[in-house]
């Protein structure tokens, strides 16, 4: 493989507003991934996301160096690592905005090609950019299908439809919410959120990318998106939470990888691991049994 130009903004500095770039919404995903008790992480099946010994580098800077992670249906894997770790970089490679160097990309094992966010969009990966990437202007329903608008016979949008498909969606995902006529730029943090993820969710995401989910919300809007991850646990998508701070996907994450100058320390199940190992893992590169209690005691000194 080679390495491709990006094909959208990247997961940090999303203006490109990929929505914006699609006319009609993507194929339906071949797969239906099982949902309810079955889609435990725990459990044998054939992972929805696969990627296996992923390479890229930047000239001489070797950003992910042979790095494999995996992902089940009804499950939250946490990323995480410090700045420059190469977060950012892997994920792109499956939502498209680049390609990998070499490794393979399995979607309910089988090898995929992404070469772009439309493909990815196709295999029903979606990514929630930090920055949310909606339009401040416009209500729930106009950034729902911004950019995949509907229309009626007479090519005019149709507005209702719109509403009614936001309304549905919304109600799956935050009964709460009540805000469908104005504008998101008044709406809370949370909010905004479930807007992004009714998007998402609306055009058949199996595989979301979330990048910093709660970073900069409050206690109430962080238990806002908690609860809206637990819902599309319960729908059985799976789910990538990207942050350079534990502290921001620990309680959402069922397992966390962590990643240091590149490679991958290890991918742990949470609850078998305190937050201090993983910090251990994120600083040092140690893993559990390597780490000794002198160095997990000097993360706080
Ligand atoms: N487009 C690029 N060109 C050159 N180098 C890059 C590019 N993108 C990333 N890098 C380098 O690759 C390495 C990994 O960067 P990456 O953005 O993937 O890290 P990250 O883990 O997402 O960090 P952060 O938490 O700061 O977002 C860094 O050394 C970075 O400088
Ligand atoms: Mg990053």
């Amino acid at each position: 493989m080679t390495m491709q130009p990006h094909e959208s903004s990247d997961l940090d500095q999303p203006g490109g507003q990929p929505f914006l770039q699609e006319a009609e919404p993507p194929a339906l995903p071949e797969f239906r991934p099982p949902t309810g008790p079955a889609a435990r992480p725990s459990d044998a099946r054939v992972p929805l996301v696969e990627m296996r010994d992923i390479y890229v580098a930047f000239g001489g800077v070797h950003a992910v160096e042979g790095v494999s992670v995996d992902l089940h249906a009804g499950e939250v894997v946490g990323l995480v690592g410090g700045n420059g770790a190469g977060k950012s970089t892997l994920i792109r490679t499956l939502s498209g905005a680049h390609s990998a160097d070499s490794g393979q990309i399995l979607i309910n094992g089988q090898p995929v090609e992404i070469k772009n966010p439309r493909d990815a969009k196709a295999l029903g990966i979606e990514t929630i950019y930090q920055t949310l990437a909606l339009a401040d202007n416009i209500d729930a329903a106009g950034n729902v299908f911004l950019g995949r608008e509907l229309s009626s016979r007479l090519g005019s949008l149709d507005d209702a439809a719109m509403e009614a498909a936001t309304r549905s969606v919304m109600g799956r995902l935050n009964p709460r919410f009540r805000n469908f006529k104005t504008p998101v730029k008044s709406l809370s943090g949370g909010q905004r959120q479930s807007v992004a993820i009714a998007r998402a969710v609306h055009f058949n995401a199996k595989i979301l990318i979330m990048d910093e989910p709660t970073a900069a919300l409050g206690p109430a809007e962080t238990a806002q998106v908690r609860d809206l991850v637990t819902q599309l646990k319960e729908e059985g998508i799976g789910i990538f939470l990207i942050s350079h701070d534990i502290h921001d996907v620990y309680d959402l994450s069922d397992r966390i990888s962590v990643m240091l100058q590149g490679k991958l320390v290890d991918t742990v199940v949470k609850d078998r691991v305190t937050k201090d190992e993983i910090l251990a893992m994120i600083i040092m590169g140690k893993k559990p049994g390597e780490v000794t209690q002198t160095e997990l005691a000097e993360l706080h000194s």
